[in-house]
């Protein structure tokens, strides 16, 4: 499986790049091939293409997600290039999961029709670093997209 991590965040070394390392390694683990990619909203993503699983993800800020992340799916050709790709969503945030899912999981999820979604997961912060529980997340990763493959 060819994986790429496209993600946004305006930390670095914070909450998401720790995040993202440990899915890529999880997922390296498994045998995949993983690259990563931070996001810009003027970016071409014609890339996307050679990935057989887009990881997508980033934190929220003020109530959104973070804005390059936002501004690729709304400005670039990422949302057309998304189009019948397999996708696994992440956000990590501060808020209580119930809000999460219900105010920012959509923020992605409406620019994303016509896309598979594999998993989707929101990352509390003190779950960025808990190996079991990214674990848990790449494995549900790998056991849908290889269902999808039957
Ligand atoms: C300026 C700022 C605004 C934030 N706003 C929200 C918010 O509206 N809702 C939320 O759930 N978390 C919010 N958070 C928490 C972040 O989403 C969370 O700490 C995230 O893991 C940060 O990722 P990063 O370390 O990659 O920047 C905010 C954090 C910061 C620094």
């Amino acid at each position: 499986m060819r994986a790429i991590i496209l993600f946004d965040s305006k930390t670095s070394g914070g909450s998401t790049d720790k995040l993202i390392d440990l899915i890529g390694l999880k997922l390296a683990e498994s045998g995949a091939y993983v690259e990563k990619a931070k996001c810009k909203s003027t970016g071409d993503y014609s890339f996307v293409k050679d990935f057989d699983v887009v990881i997508m993800g980033a934190p929220i800020y003020y109530l959104m997600v973070s804005s390059e992340l936002m501004g690729a799916l709304l400005q670039s050709n990422l949302k057309s290039c998304l189009q019948n790709k397999k996708i696994a969503l992440f956000l990590s945030c501060g808020s209580p999961e119930l809000m999460a899912n219900l105010l920012y999981l959509p923020q992605l999820k409406l620019n994303l029709i016509g896309s598979t979604i594999l998993v989707e997961k929101i990352f509390a912060p003190d779950q960025v670093s808990d190996h079991s529980v990214i674990a848990h997340y790449v494995d549900e990763l790998i056991g849908t997209y290889k269902k999808g493959q039957e």
